[in-house]
């Protein structure tokens, strides 16, 4: 049985629906920044200022943006040559054949799962705050991932936003576009407010030394940083309902980029300049700084900013692994039962309801520090697959040409990939070993199921009952 067998683009645009193009470069934009703004800045930014990069980590997210630039050129192609839903997954079923599909999608599945875990635990930790600000006061047990130094067993507000997106996925996602662009305001004019609000107490000498671990924090950091860009790759799998994808595809996907750089740069900037960074190792950083300076009641704002714009980026995750789920499914490497449709909103229950249970118990019991790496490698490793398929797109010809090109092939794929690799080198150990525990397992599932249960039997097991008739 050949594991290298591909699907050609016209397979795909069988199985794919005829979808109206009604986007615009504007609405691209606003998508992305409403999937990648969340619990990188108002989370992650604590951490790795302590621990990896100090004030340096504007330079960190700086790098990270250079990368996803890289990358995201790469995938305004793919996503305007093979525009079917799948994304990466169903880009290497053309390119690379069906093994490296599959654990192209297996790897996605990583991405998308732990990134909704990470993204529901920093959620967790505004609303905590928040609470605590009102005076109400959860018991430790319920109010963390499972840490015995804290007496935390279940982080209970996590699992329980999980459940209620999984619930608002099955009712049917039509509103989404609207409910996001809201809160891409709300996190947009929280963020603003912050900075504006900030910049007047920020102490220079906070910023000294700039680069308290060296060059190599700042990379160290800018593997941590790119988890906060984790989402436009979500806008790429719009290519089916853009109307000029070859001139708005780029523009949506860079501006977003370009807007979410340059306000994590100065959340950075703020953030560092009013707390020294060693005090910053916080669940809640941003809104921290705020009561660090007695600005409580703004902090009370901040927080509820974030919670809803962490909610937005949950549900483009969450959706995201849903659809893939059901493509993996329909394409028969997983359950069928994944891709049942049912109830009068046709969404996918089966897979739906897996990934809420799934993540719910993930983010319930495992911390957060070692669940947004996982998602990092992850992604990191999709994008340098996605980078280097357009070299073989290119080579074999297999899309369609009337879409977004990208330019100095293959110099800038070759260094898209060479960035995301080395990001990925910089990531510790123990998330190397996470991801390759992962990967061998999805090995395993694809030789005892995918295999035998692919679509792709059936279709060359027609051909062949057709040739003998
Ligand atoms: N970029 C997304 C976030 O920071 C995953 O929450």
């Amino acid at each position: 049985m050949n594991i290298f067998r591909k699907k050609t683009v016209g397979s795909l645009d069988e199985t794919a629906g005829k979808l109206n193009r009604t986007l615009s470069a504007l609405d691209l934009t606003a998508l992305g920044v409403g999937a990648i703004v969340g619990t990188g800045i108002f989370v992650l930014t604590g951490v790795a200022a302590a621990v990896h990069a100090g004030p340096g980590l504007v330079i960190s997210f700086i790098v990270a943006a250079i990368t996803c630039v890289l990358s995201a050129l790469c995938y305004s192609e793919f996503a305007s040559s093979v525009p079917v839903s799948g994304s990466a997954y169903a880009y290497s079923y053309v390119v690379f054949g069906e093994i490296i599909a599959w654990m192209l999608g297996w790897d996605l599945i990583l991405e998308y799962g732990v990134a909704s875990a990470a993204v529901a635990s920093g959620w967790s930790s505004y609303f905590t705050g928040l609470l605590d600000g009102f005076g109400l006061h959860l018991p430790a047990a319920i109010s963390g991932a499972y840490d015995p130094a804290k007496g935390s067993i279940i982080d209970l507000p996590a699992v329980l936003i999980i459940f209620a997106i999984t619930f608002l996925l099955n009712k049917g996602a039509k509103e989404t576009a609207r409910f996001n662009g809201i809160m891409v305001i709300v996190k947009l004019a929280i963020i603003l407010l912050f900075v504006g609000v900030g910049a007047f107490y920020v102490k220079p000498a906070n910023w000294s030394p700039f680069l308290p671990f060296g060059m190599s924090g700042v990379i160290n950091g800018a593997a941590t940083a790119f988890f906060a860009y984790i989402g436009f790759d979500a806008v790429a799998t719009a290519a089916e309902e853009v109307k000029r994808p070859q001139r708005d595809m780029p523009i949506g996907i860079i501006a977003s980029l370009a807007i979410c750089t340059l306000l994590y740069v100065s959340v950075t900037l703020v953030l560092t300049g009013i707390v020294p960074y060693t005090s910053l190792n916080v669940g809640d950083p941003v809104a921290f700084a705020l009561r660090y300076m007695n600005l409580d009641m703004l902090a009370g704002f901040l927080s509820i900013g974030a919670i809803a714009g962490m909610t937005t980026v949950l549900l483009v995750m969450l959706y995201g692994m849903t659809r893939l789920l059901f493509a993996i499914s329909r394409d028969g490497l997983l359950t069928k039962k994944l891709s049942s449709v049912s109830g009068s909103s046709q969404s996918p229950k089966g897979s739906t309801w897996a990934t809420g249970t799934i993540i719910a118990l993930l983010t319930g019991f495992v911390p957060l520090s070692k669940l947004a790496n996982l998602t990092s490698i992850g992604t990191l490793f999709a994008f340098a697959v996605v980078s280097l398929g357009i070299i073989a797109l290119r080579r074999n010809n297999s899309g369609k040409r009337n879409g977004f090109r990208v330019p100095w092939v293959p110099f800038i794929p070759l260094l898209s990939a060479a960035a995301c690799i080395y990001l990925m080198i910089n990531l510790q150990a123990i998330t190397w070993m996470g991801f390759g525990i992962w990967m061998a397992a999805g090995v395993l599932i694809y030789f005892l199921y995918g295999i035998k249960h692919s679509a792709l039997n059936h279709s060359s097991e027609q051909m062949q009952s057709k040739k003998e008739t």
